[in-house]
């Protein structure tokens, strides 16, 4: 496989290595909003949330549809910038960023997981994996041990060679997640992870991130519309029309790894959607 031909500028930014000061939340936004524009039309689709998430904060986001959510993830994930308000990644103004800057800090701080995967689909995965690493000069010789490692830590050692046509949807999503995790992010943004997937994998989805929640003390955005699936985070947030209505923690986070165990064992393949 050959680099993409076009690369981002290697022009520095502010962002220290590392999540920088660790007394300083990961997250704060500040009467963010996001209006689009479609011909004459204004939409305003986020109308002004304040919120802060600490590192090492597993959390929900939960909403009706055309509620902002996935328009405040791609915010928070420098895929789009803000119409109004402020957002402060580990303490740096990102809001203010160009698409460069923004392409930077999205390939070292932030690890992205999507409803429908996103994989390329005639490469392996070990190869999905390795994208991002074309993306900042991992050098030729340290990506395939990267990505291996990456595999290996979403239980997925024996399955690099495979193309996403001849895994489960369980596993094509490890892989996204293998290749969200495989520089070592600070945050991870998941839009709808389970959402195309059968509730015994969606659980074991839970508990892969349950646990790198937990061992990596990676930060967490999850997006769900199953009420079940946001009880394994720690903290519930409900968006309607736009506004931030709810914010609490959860009284009894659940153990996915647990209710996995309790659940009937897979009658078909293990992890197939
Ligand atoms: N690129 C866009 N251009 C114009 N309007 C948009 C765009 N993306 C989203 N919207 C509008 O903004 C509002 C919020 O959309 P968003 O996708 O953030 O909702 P959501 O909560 O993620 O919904 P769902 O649960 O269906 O995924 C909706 O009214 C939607 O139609
Ligand atoms: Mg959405």
């Amino acid at each position: 496989m050959t680099a993409p031909a076009s690369q981002p500028s290697s022009r520095p930014f502010a962002l220290p290595g590392g999540v920088g000061d660790p007394r300083v939340p990961l997250i704060q936004v500040s009467d963010l909003s996001r209006i689009y524009q479609v011909g004459d039309v204004q939409i305003p689709a986020l109308r002004g949330v304040t919120l802060e998430i600490r590192r090492g904060e597993f959390v929900a986001v939960r909403g009706p549809s055309g509620s902002g959510k996935s328009t405040f993830m791609n915010l928070l994930g420098c895929l789009d910038r803000p119409s109004g308000g402020r957002y402060l990644l580990a303490g740096e103004d990102v809001s203010t960023y160009d698409s460069d800057r923004r392409a930077q800090v999205r390939n070292r701080f932030i690890g992205f997981v999507f409803q429908g995967f996103n994989l390329l689909p005639r490469t392996t995965a070990l190869e999905n994996v390795e994208v991002p690493l074309f993306y900042n000069g991992t050098p030729h010789g340290e990506r395939e041990g990267k990505a291996r490692a990456a595999l290996a830590e979403v239980g997925l050692t024996d399955r690099g060679h495979h193309f996403p046509s001849q895994l489960s949807g369980g596993q094509q999503q490890r892989v996204a997640i293998a290749r969200a995790l495989v520089n070592q992010p600070a945050l991870l943004l998941a839009d709808e992870p389970t959402g195309n997937l059968d509730s015994r994998t969606s659980v074991d989805i839970m508990a892969l991130f349950q646990r790198l929640n937990r061992e990596r003390g990676l930060t967490l955005l999850l997006v769900t519309h199953e009420p079940e699936i946001a009880h394994y985070a720690h903290r519930i947030t409900v968006f309607r029309d736009g506004r931030l209505v709810e914010d609490r923690p959860v009284s009894g986070v659940r153990d996915a790894a647990r209710d996995l165990a309790a659940m009937p064992p897979d009658p078909h393949l293990d992890g197939l959607a």
